[in-house]
């Protein structure tokens, strides 16, 4: 039985390798199309980066949507340090011949839901931003939707963008608050996990070694965004945050996490878009999301490479 997705992402190289292990993984997920969000890079960007990728998977049929250009209320933060101007710099890849659908992304989110009563799973790579609106557009879709998945958060492992808050949430915090009360099913593979997911040479290496576009691309993607990283941690190799989510629902059992209650601060001027993860249950707060704190990097990896290894 194949997960119908709604892909909501802001490529970015880690999100691209996540992208591409879906596109891999066509007897488990049926794609119904992506929503560009404005985050890593402005949205004209993360559009272009989307529509490319979909010509290098070989998959000009999946539609990319636009969501918003910004985040609900705070301005847009975006991440060149790390992904560079154009949001997926590394390998030389093409203009896109393909284009956007004319539908907003927040619209076609509302729609397919509508049309597809629980049967989506969101697959949300990026800040919740498109999600969140059509929420607030029509609230009757959150009894719809069968899970959220997404990579957001961070608690143990403390921020990625400021001391304590990770980008993604962080980026539009209200928009994760919005999503994180809505009662529906979510999953969280926040810094804690995606942390221990390293990028070695050799990992880079076996992608490369597939000798197919896709895993060569990857690996030129990853070897591009580890530089800011690997200065900045001195790891082996920098984390791989996106290929989580598929991963997480590929193979649920590598990854170790419990039910528990995560809020996002909102008000905090060093806080802001802290995820506060009760992992000691202290707290009466609803239990919300399984919030995802460790898992098996080798398995993870043999996941991520032998799907790219299906495409061409
Ligand atoms: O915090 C890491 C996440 O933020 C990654 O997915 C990266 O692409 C950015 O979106």
């Amino acid at each position: 039985m194949t997960r119908k997705l709604i892909i909501l992402t802001d490529p970015g190289q880690d999100q691209a390798a996540a992208i591409l292990m879906i596109l891999g993984r066509r007897d488990a997920f049926d794609v119904l199309g992506l929503v560009a969000t404005a985050g890593n890079i402005h949205l004209d960007h993360t559009i272009n980066n989307c529509l490319k990728l979909m010509e290098l998977a070989g998959r000009p049929d999946i539609p990319v949507f636009a969501g918003c250009p910004h985040p609900i209320i705070r301005p847009l933060v975006m991440a060149e340090h790390v992904h560079g101007p154009t949001g997926l710099d590394g390998p030389d890849l093409p203009p896109p011949s393909i284009k956007a659908e004319d539908k907003h992304g927040v619209d076609f989110i509302i729609d397919t839901i509508r049309a597809h009563p629980g049967e989506i799973t969101i697959c949300s790579l990026s800040p919740l931003t498109n999600l969140a609106m059509a929420l607030r557009k029509a609230p009757d879709i959150a009894g719809e939707i069968v899970e959220i998945v997404a990579m957001l958060g961070a608690y143990f492992e403390v921020g990625n963008i400021t001391p304590s808050a990770e980008f993604n949430c962080y980026v539009d915090p209200e928009a994760a608050d919005i999503v994180l009360k809505s009662g529906i099913k979510t999953a969280l593979l926040p810094l804690d996990v995606t942390h221990k997911m390293l990028s070695t040479p050799e990992r880079l290496q076996a992608m490369r070694a597939l000798g197919n576009r896709n895993g060569i691309a990857t690996a030129e993607m990853l070897e591009f965004s580890e530089a800011f990283d690997l200065k900045k941690y001195g790891w082996e190799g920098a984390p791989l945050h996106g290929p989580c989510v598929p991963a997480f629902m590929l193979a649920p059992e590598i990854f170790v996490g419990r039910q528990i209650n995560v809020s996002v601060e909102l008000q905090g001027s060093l806080t802001a878009g802290m995820t506060v993860a009760d992992w000691w249950q202290i707290t009466d707060r609803p239990r919300n999301a399984f919030y995802v704190r460790d898992g098996d990097p080798v398995a993870y990896y043999d996941l991520l490479i032998s799907a790219l290894g299906n495409l061409p």
